[in-house]
C-alpha cells in the first residue's frame, strides 16, 4: 500500500512535494519540472495563490478567453471567459456578433432574495416551540447586530426568520428559514455568519441544533436574459425552417430530462466560463442552476423559445449567485482584470451579463446541432489540439489546416495526415 502521512500541512512546500514524488510518482525529475514550472519564475503571484488554499504545490492553468460585441440592455461588453473546451469562446463572440445588429440582448433582475436554514431537533410540542419563536425573534435579529451593522448600510441584511415545520418528513425536525439580502457581495460568509449567531441564541436544553448554513438553492435569486427579431431577421437559406427546428430543440429539451440535462451543460458552458473569470463560485451556480431546472419534479430545460406573429423570441431565466465585492473578485489579478474589462459592474448587472453568456452559449449550440452538426465546428477547434499535441510546426499546422478546410475532421483522420507530411519523401 502506498504511504499515508501526519503532518502534511506542516510541511514546507519544497518537503511537500519530494513526498509526493518520492511516494506517488514515476519520474521524478520530470514531476518537479511539472510542478515547478509554474511558480520559479511567477513567485509573488505563486505566494499569493499559495494562501487561497491548504497545501499548494503548484498551479493549475486555464485559458482565459473574452468575447466582444455583446449588447446587453442597449451597452457593449467584452465577456471575459475561463475555459478549456475549444469552440466556446469562438462561438460566445459569433452570437454575441450575431444578436448585436439584431437588437442585442436584454436582461431584467428578477429577483437577489438568498437563503440560509438553521436546521435543529425539537421533540416537544409544536405550540410551544412556537410560541418560543414568536417570543425570541427580535433578539434573534439583534443577535446578529454586530455582522449585519455593515451589510445593512449597503442596504442589504436579513429580510426575515421563519420557523418551519418539518417534523411530517422528519421526526423532531425543524428549521429556522432566514432570507438574505446580500447587494454586492455572494454573501455566503455573512449568511452562514449571521446564521451561526442565530443558531447560538436559539439554541436551549431542548433545542439541537444540527447545523446552520445557507443553501445553494436560490430560486429567488433569479435573472432573465432574451433575444428576439423577426423569423426573417435570422438569415441563412431559410429562416423560418431554422426558427422552427431550433423551436423544436427547445421544445425537445423542456419535455426530455435527458436532453435537458445536456441542453442546460451547454448553457453552463457559458454561465460557469463568467463565473470562474470574475472570481466567483461555480460550484454553488452549477447546483443551484440545476436544482432550478428540476424545481417541478422533472429535470427542464433552463431556457425557452417561442415563435409568435412572424418573432422568434428565445430566453433564458436563471438563478445566479454571485458576487462583484468580497471573496476572490479583488484579490485574484484575473478576476479584478475581468470585472475592470466589465465596467466593475454591480451583483445585479454581473448577473445579467452572466445571464447573456449563457443564453449565447445556447443558441449557439442549438444553432449548430440543428444545421451542420456540433462537430463541424468543435472538431476544427480541435484540430489545433491536436496538431498542438503532435507538436506540429507553422508549415505544417497550415498545410493540415488547409487541407481539412473543406473535408470533416478526425482524431484519425487528422494524426494520418500528419505523419504523411512527415513521411521521408521517396522518389
Ligand atoms: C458541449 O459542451 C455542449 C453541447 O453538448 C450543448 C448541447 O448539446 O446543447 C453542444
Amino acid at each position: 500500500m502506498r504511504k499515508l502521512i501526519s503532518g502534511f500541512s506542516k510541511l514546507t512546500k519544497d518537503e511537500k512535494i519530494t513526498w509526493l514524488i518520492e511516494n506517488y510518482l514515476q519520474d521524478q525529475s520530470e514531476a518537479e519540472n511539472v510542478i515547478k514550472q509554474y511558480w520559479n519564475h511567477q513567485q509573488d503571484l505563486q505566494e499569493l495563490h499559495d494562501g487561497f488554499i491548504e497545501n499548494t504545490i503548484s498551479n493549475f492553468y486555464m485559458p482565459f478567453g473574452i468575447a466582444p460585441n455583446f449588447i446587453i440592455n442597449g451597452d457593449a461588453f467584452v465577456i471575459p471567459m475561463v475555459i478549456e473546451e475549444s469552440s466556446v469562446v469562438a462561438a460566445a463572440s459569433l452570437v454575441g456578433k450575431f444578436w448585436s445588429t439584431r437588437g442585442g440582448f436584454k436582461t431584467t433582475v428578477l429577483g437577489t432574495t438568498k437563503i440560509g436554514q438553521v436546521h435543529f431537533m425539537y421533540a416537544g410540542s409544536q405550540t410551544e416551540i412556537e410560541a418560543y419563536f414568536n417570543k425570541i425573534k427580535t433578539d434573534l435579529f439583534a443577535a446578529t447586530a454586530s455582522i449585519t451593522k455593515n451589510m445593512e448600510k449597503r442596504g442589504g441584511g436579513i429580510l426575515d426568520i421563519k420557523l418551519v415545520d418539518k417534523t411530517e418528513k422528519l421526526a423532531n425536525y425543524y428549521q429556522l428559514h432566514v432570507t438574505f439580502e446580500t447587494k454586492d457581495s455572494m454573501g455566503a460568509n455573512f449568511i452562514n455568519s449571521c446564521l451561526e449567531a442565530i443558531a447560538k441564541k436559539f439554541e436551549t436544553a431542548e433545542i439541537e441544533i444540527v447545523m446552520s448554513i445557507l443553501s445553494n438553492s436560490v430560486p429567488e435569486c433569479l435573472v432573465r436574459a432574451e433575444v428576439s427579431c423577426k423569423i426573417e431577421e435570422l438569415g441563412g437559406e431559410n429562416p423560418q425552417k431554422f426558427a422552427e427546428k431550433f423551436y423544436q430543440a427547445v421544445k425537445i429539451a423542456t419535455i426530455e430530462p435527458y436532453r435537458a440535462v445536456t441542453h442546460n451543460k451547454g448553457i453552463m458552458n457559458g454561465i460557469d466560463a463568467v463565473v470562474l473569470a470574475t472570481g466567483n463560485d461555480f460550484r454553488a451556480v452549477e447546483a443551484g442552476a440545476h436544482s432550478y431546472a428540476s424545481r417541478s419534479g422533472e429535470y427542464t430545460s433552463l431556457s425557452h423559445c417561442e415563435i409568435k406573429d412572424g418573432i422568434f423570441k428565445f430566453w433564458i431565466e436563471v438563478p445566479l449567485a454571485i458576487g462583484t465585492v468580497g471573496g476572490l473578485t479583488a484579490l485574484h489579478p484575473m478576476a479584478k482584470l475581468s470585472l475592470e474589462m466589465l465596467q466593475n459592474p454591480s451583483a445585479n448587472m454581473l448577473m445579467q451579463i452572466i445571464a447573456a453568456a449563457g443564453l449565447a452559449q445556447n443558441f449557439a449550440a442549438l444553432r449548430a446541432l440543428t444545421t451542420k452538426g456540433i462537430q463541424h465546428g468543435h472538431m476544427k477547434m480541435h484540430l489545433q489540439n491536436i496538431l498542438n499535441q503532435f507538436e506540429a510546426n507553422d508549415e505544417e499546422k497550415e498545410s493540415v489546416t488547409t487541407y481539412f478546410n473543406k473535408k470533416t475532421v478526425t482524431h484519425s483522420a487528422v494524426v494520418a495526415k500528419i505523419q504523411s507530411l512527415r513521411k521521408p519523401k521517396t522518389n
